[in-house]
């Protein structure tokens, strides 16, 4: 995990650059940061925490300097602690190093470093880099020269960038990691991720993997392995600044789920045509599905899979789940026919782009289903499909989950050739009903009467399902309490034991399924407990509920994506009772890119 940041311009704002890039990337990590700032000597200020503890830490003179490096920390060496926070710096003191990744045979290199004589102050894998620097400096390479020898000798996954004393320019490289170059009127940027930098420029470009660059404040230069110069495409990102902002809202969460409507419009634009009565996307004209299809995904992005393969087999179309972590092609038949579908928010989910990866060496045909434009899962794919939700920061997956299930939702029309105006009139009309949604919840209410609950129950049946799965992930990542998502009819082949008076039932009581479901409920009522129903039908199930959450009705496939938006709201509206960290809840990170 962690996010890192690089940048070299000619304006004097090089600290201010770094420490709003780092605010931009702490979805990333935010057990500690760090800046280095080159000057004839280099300044290293680093802190265990947040962005703002290192912004009380520093100092209150200017750093000067030209270029710069920083870093956000999600921990996987060594624990959080000032330390263990990056920027890293050689024995002398002359070159700094920050890295996302990790350094498989860095225990090996660091053996060799130490009988050389390298004196360690971490316990973090990073640390081998600048000493592997400085090693290569003492033999008389060039800071360029070093910084590449150095990263020869890695063998694992990393985006990482190094600053010299004395010098303007910023090194980097990539493998397996992302990392985005920045292309100013000021200056060039570096970074894991475009909010970093999206409020000083939208023009980037994307490092493949295997390719270095030095950026300085005149320029960008990108070279592959062996050091030839690589053209590269400059791509203008289509994100408003704004957007990346809280614009007002106490969190980012609560911003991003009332963006909502805004983001299904913009996944839905020029792919959902009324008149003809169908759905087409652009990137998808060359992608043939002959065969079965294989989602693979993980946590949030695996419940929309699980929407996604639901309305496929629907259409008749063989589909099937895989949490990525757990898709085996040794023991799970692919073959050329296979499509296999990684659905990834990030694109950089490590699980989900290294079972994509396995899915490609078979020779099946694979598509990303991704937010972010270049990510890993984007180029590693034969097809990409983007959901277009923009920037979505708070660690917690809002916005994204439901651009995910419009975007299969589409999915599903465009695999099986065939959509009836029914399909193309609720697609359309989702985007006002979730609005509605957002402006006639009472969700306050039930998360004021539920707040002290022992733990939360979620039950659905159908494309209910995967919403009480959702629901369930999405109380406990952010009061840390204990939830369960249950489909429905499980609920009495064990789970019930743990129903009491104190362990709230929230049921999903739309469509067809209803009758069954409010079986369940009276299951659980008879012991107890209490009932909130989320329903599109509160006249029917309003009797069987100690509260109802209204949603409008919206057929069997739009409805639990509205359900959906009232469960976010409860679990956002219970942490906000309790006063957790709510777009940065603890030992999470947005972009989980370890296996
Ligand atoms: C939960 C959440 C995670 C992600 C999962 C996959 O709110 O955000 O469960 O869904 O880590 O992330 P992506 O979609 O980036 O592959």
């Amino acid at each position: 995990m962690c996010g890192i940041i690089g940048y070299t311009g000619t304006d004097g704002g090089v600290v201010d650059v770094l420490m709003t890039g780092l605010s931009g990337l702490e979805y990333r990590g935010y057990d500690s940061a760090g800046i280095a700032v080159a000057n004839s000597s280099l300044a290293v200020h680093k802190k265990q925490g947040e962005v703002s503890a290192l912004e009380g830490a520093l100092p209150d003179e200017s750093l000067g300097g030209v270029a710069g490096i920083g870093h956000t920390r999600w921990s996987t060496h060594g624990p959080p602690s000032d330390a263990n926070a990056h920027p890293h710096e050689d024995c002398t003191g002359k070159v700094a190093v920050v890295h996302n990744g990790i350094i498989e045979n860095y225990q090996e290199l660091r053996t060799e470093l130490e009988a050389g004589g390298h004196a360690f102050t971490s316990e973090t894998d990073t640390e081998v880099i600048p000493h592997l620097i400085e090693t290569a400096i003492e033999t008389g390479a060039t800071p360029e020269e070093a910084f590449r020898e150095a990263v020869h000798r890695l063998e694992g996954s990393y985006a990482v960038a190094a600053v010299f004393s004395g010098s303007e320019t910023v090194y980097t490289a990539r493998n397996e990691s992302p990392l985005v170059l920045g292309i100013g009127d000021e200056g060039h940027y570096l970074a894991s991720d475009v909010p970093a930098f999206i409020e000083y420029t939208d023009l980037v470009v994307y490092l493949e993997d295997g390719q270095f660059a030095r950026i300085n404040p005149s320029g960008i230069v990108v070279t592959d392995e062996q050091g030839a110069v690589v053209e590269t495409a400059v791509e203008t990102i289509d994100w408003d600044p704004e957007d990346a902002g809280k614009s007002g809202y106490d969190h980012y969460m609560l911003k991003e789920i009332y963006e909502q409507p805004k983001a299904i419009r913009q996944c839905l634009r020029e792919r959902v045509h009324e008149l003809e009565g169908s759905v087409t996307v652009d990137e998808l004209a060359e992608l043939e599905c002959g065969g079965p299809v294989q989602f693979v995904a993980c946590g949030t992005s695996y419940h929309a899979a699980l929407y996604g393969a639901r309305l496929l087999r629907e259409r008749g179309i063989p589909a099937q789940c895989f949490l990525a972590s757990e898709y085996d092609v040794e023991s799970i038949p692919v073959t050329k026919e296979t499509v296999v579908v990684g659905v990834t928010q990030s694109g950089e989910t490590a699980d989900t782009v290294s079972a994509l990866r396995a899915a490609n060496r078979t020779g099946a045909t694979t598509l990303a289903l991704t937010n972010v434009v270049g990510s890993s899962a984007a180029r590693e794919c034969d097809h990409v499909m983007y959901i277009r939700a923009g920037p979505e920061i708070g660690v917690a997956a809002t916005k994204t989950f439901a651009s995910q299930q419009v975007a299969l939702a589409m999915l599903s029309r465009v695999l099986s050739e065939e959509c009836s105006t029914e399909f193309v009139e609720g697609l359309r009309d989702l985007p006002d009903q979730v609005q509605r949604v957002l402006d006639g919840s009472t969700v306050r209410a039930v998360a004021e009467a539920y707040e002290d609950a022992n733990a939360y129950f979620f039950i659905g049946r159908g494309y209910n399902a995967p919403v009480a799965l959702e629901g369930a992930l999405k109380m406990k990542e952010i009061t840390y309490k204990h939830a369960e998502g249950f489909a429905a009819g499980e609920l009495k082949h064990g789970p019930l034991a743990l129903v009491t008076e104190k362990t709230p039932v929230f049921a999903l009581l739309t469509g067809s399924n209803i009758s069954k479901t409010l079986g369940n409920v009276k299951e659980v009522e008879a012991r107890d407990a209490p009932v909130v129903a989320v329903t599109d039908s509160p006249d029917e199930v309003g009797q069987y509920a100690d509260y109802v959450l209204e949603v409008p009705e919206a057929g069997p496939w739009f409805t639990p994506i509205l359900a959906n938006i009232q469960l976010q709201l409860v679990s956002y509206w219970v942490a906000n009772r309790m006063g957790r960290s709510i777009d940065k809840p603890r030992n999470l990170a947005k972009s989980v890119t370890v296996e």
